[in-house]
């Protein structure tokens, strides 16, 4: 028996390996490739801190694709595929002060003693990407893929205004920068914000955000998302010093990092890592450590590095904020379109400064995965500013008393039978007249990007649901003075307040009237593109899927769920009711004069590097202006790009206004 012991335990580690391997292929890939991660950073570095340690003691168990010497995954298909010239390295990691100390000692060793100072910068939360420059332009952009390898995204990277399109006359002929995309806090708040209304998936943190949001292939979403970059590296006829590097590229117009540090000796680096653990939430973006850079490139390339990790660089990395309570309960939370969300009731705990008393927990598949029963005492983690999570429960402290969760069969508002899709993780409430639905959809159709109904608050629109004066949202535009005042505790001037606000919603544009509508996936973007192509309701309603699918923006999720809300006869009154007490069902596109750019014309000419010309006139076309060929005394505006020739000086002599590529890409932003 002893004698196999030993056996037995090399074979539970080989199958532990094979285990973390798969394991973390399927979360690599649902990161890199899918955006959609389900477990924390975190967690994930956990998996893979235990298959490198594995694989270091068990050199006999490692395969050559091992994802612990792999870092990223493929390219998505549908873009151009990349090779960088240069391989875009990933970076090691420490964790503590320990680790960075025996990092530096390594470091010096190498160098034999050469001194050596360090540029100390934030472990941005985003994407690398590669910029590509030749003769001062712009001329491809790139995501890291695997390093080797990544997606040609120059559209998109266009799209963010802190990239330069043209550099000074004298940058080096042939440059590559690279730096971090991400999204700001403020910009991804309200990001969600946004999303949250058009009852869109959020996206759980900013990086996957800016992740999302780079992968378009549409550029036009793109441009709509606050994507934003800071360079960290370059490659081309550049100073002999990291530090005067970005100062370099700073002045050639690029976006670097305004807390970046030259220092001198490690101690700076420890504090410098301190000083902004301790500030990290105050950071305009999420940061997830430091790095630290051997300051002179000569001794980086001394340095050199270790299969993807360069030696002259480290990450350390902040500790993730998590702390551990117990969940309460499971409470049920029944959405507009009666998806049954389960959410965490937990005693309140305070996680990196901030108490939480809730958390998300998705949908039941997630509960059951990460095995959370009620009971338990869990590890919660906070991301920046995103809905606390739960990470895990600690299974160690259990005591028996905990209780698996089940989704209720019956809706816990109005007791209907809840159906859950094979397509779809959500339970769902299939009860169209479902109070709870009917109050999130009215809170839904007040809200400022909707029908902005201000004289309308929650408590109100609770009232009004419960009295049955609104039973649905068309309701509203029938109600008196008289059955408000029936309303308890609702003053004359809130009632003064709530007609008003009403009546003003009659000129809310259409696209919000469609998006006020609260069909399942059409959220803002989706219902300007809807009023574009149709113009209004009634083309809309007539739409058949395949014609919905023709539509670029638009996948099977949006066309079915369209075809099916235009399907049902209470949605079909109530948006004649709507159209009847005069809330605007057509765009006004259709009446002249009431477009932003109406008026108003344009020639273009020359190369144009961010848009097909044609693409540019219908887009133009499309915001009321007429674009012409030639430049005469009518045309307004010149949008000249690359070598112009004749027409430019023509209108240089007639004094018409001359705009770049990246004017007309504003105008095109503001407008559209
Ligand atoms: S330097 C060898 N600097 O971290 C140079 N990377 O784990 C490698 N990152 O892919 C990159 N902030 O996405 C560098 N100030 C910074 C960074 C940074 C964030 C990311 C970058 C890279 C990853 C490596």
């Amino acid at each position: 028996m002893l004698g196999k012991r030993p056996m037995q335990d090399m074979f539970d580690i080989q199958n532990r390996v094979a285990r973390l391997r798969d394991n973390i292929n399927y979360h690599n890939h649902r990161y890199h490739v899918l955006d959609a991660p389900e477990i924390s950073d975190g967690e994930y570095d956990l998996l893979m801190q235990e298959l490198q340690a594995l694989e270091k003691d068990h050199p006999e168990f490692v395969i050559p694709d091992s994802p612990a010497r792999r870092v990223g995954a493929a390219p998505l298909e549908a873009f151009g595929s990349v090779e960088h010239e240069v391989p875009m390295l990933s970076l090691g990691n420490v964790f503590d002060h320990d680790g960075l100390l025996a990092w530096h000692k390594r470091v010096v060793g190498l160098l034999e003693g050469a001194p050596t100072d360090f540029v100390c910068e934030h472990k941005m939360d985003g994407l690398a990407v590669s910029l590509l420059y030749e003769n001062t332009r712009f001329i491809r952009g790139a995501t890291r893929g695997n390093g080797l390898r990544g997606e040609d995204i120059t559209q998109n990277l266009k799209t963010i205004s802190s990239i330069p399109l043209l550099l000074p006359k004298d940058a080096p002929d042939r440059l590559e920068v690279r730096g971090e995309v991400y999204i700001s806090r403020v910009g991804f708040a309200k990001l969600n914000d946004d999303r949250a209304k058009a009852e869109q998936p959020l996206f759980a943190n900013p990086r996957n955000a800016a992740a999302g949001s780079l992968r378009q292939l549409d550029s036009r979403v793109t441009a709509k998302r606050p994507l934003d970059i800071c360079v960290y590296f370059g490659r081309g006829q550049l100073p002999a010093v990291h530090w005067e590097t970005l100062q370099y590229l700073k002045s050639m117009g690029f976006k670097i990092n305004p807390h970046s540090s030259l220092i001198s000796n490690i101690s700076e680096a420890q504090d410098y890592y301190n000083r902004w653990l301790e500030q990290r939430e105050d950071i305009e973006y999420e940061a997830d450590g430091i790095v630290i850079k051997v300051n002179s490139t000569s001794l980086q390339q001394r340095l050199g590095s270790v299969g993807r990790e360069p030696r002259w660089a480290i990450a350390f990395k902040f500790p993730p904020i998590q702390a551990t309570t117990r969940l309460l309960d499971i409470d049920i939370q029944v959405g507009r379109t009666g998806s049954l969300n389960p959410i965490a009731v937990l005693e309140p705990v305070s996680v990196g400064g901030v108490v939480i008393k809730s958390a998300a927990l998705h949908n039941q598949d997630d509960i059951a995965r990460k095995d959370i029963r009620i009971g338990d005492i869990v590890v919660v983690q906070r991301a920046g500013d995103v809905i606390p999570q739960i990470v895990a429960p600690v299974t160690s402290k259990r005591t028996g008393a905990e209780s698996v969760f089940k989704m209720p069969e019956h809706c816990p508002v109005c007791d209907s039978a809840v159906i859950r899709s094979e397509d779809e993780a959500m339970s769902r409430c299939l009860n169209a007249n479902c109070p709870a639905q009917g109050y999130e959809l009215l809170k839904h159709f007040v809200s400022r990007n909707a029908m902005d109904i201000r004289g309308i608050g929650k408590s109100l629109a609770q009232a009004l649901f419960e009295t049955e004066l609104v039973r649905d949202v068309a309701d509203l535009y029938y109600l008196t003075e008289e059955q408000l005042s029936g309303v308890e505790r609702l003053a004359e001037k809130s009632i003064a307040n709530a007609l008003a606000s009403i009546e003003k919603s009659k000129e809310r544009p259409f696209a919000s009237v469609l998006f006020a509508l609260g069909i399942r996936h059409v959220g803002e973007e989706t219902a300007d593109v809807l009023v574009k192509t149709f113009g209004n309701i009634d083309g809309i309603i007539a739409a058949s899927e395949d014609e919905l699918l023709a539509i670029d923006s638009i996948g099977p999720k949006i066309a079915d769920s369209m075809v099916s809300f235009f399907m049902q006869d209470d949605n079909l009154m109530m948006i004649e009711r709507l159209r009847q007490a005069g809330v605007k069902m057509e765009s006004d596109a259709g009446q002249q004069g009431d477009l932003p750019l109406t008026g108003q014309e344009y020639v273009l000419t020359g190369r144009l590097e961010m848009f097909a010309r044609k693409d540019a006139q219908v887009r133009l076309k499309k915001l009321g202006a007429s674009t012409g060929s030639s430049v005469t005394q009518k045309t307004n505006y010149l949008v000249a790009g690359a070598d112009p020739g004749s027409k430019l000086a023509k209108a240089q002599k007639l004094g018409i206004e001359v705009l770049s590529e990246d004017d007309l890409l504003r105008i095109l932003n503001r407008y559209e």
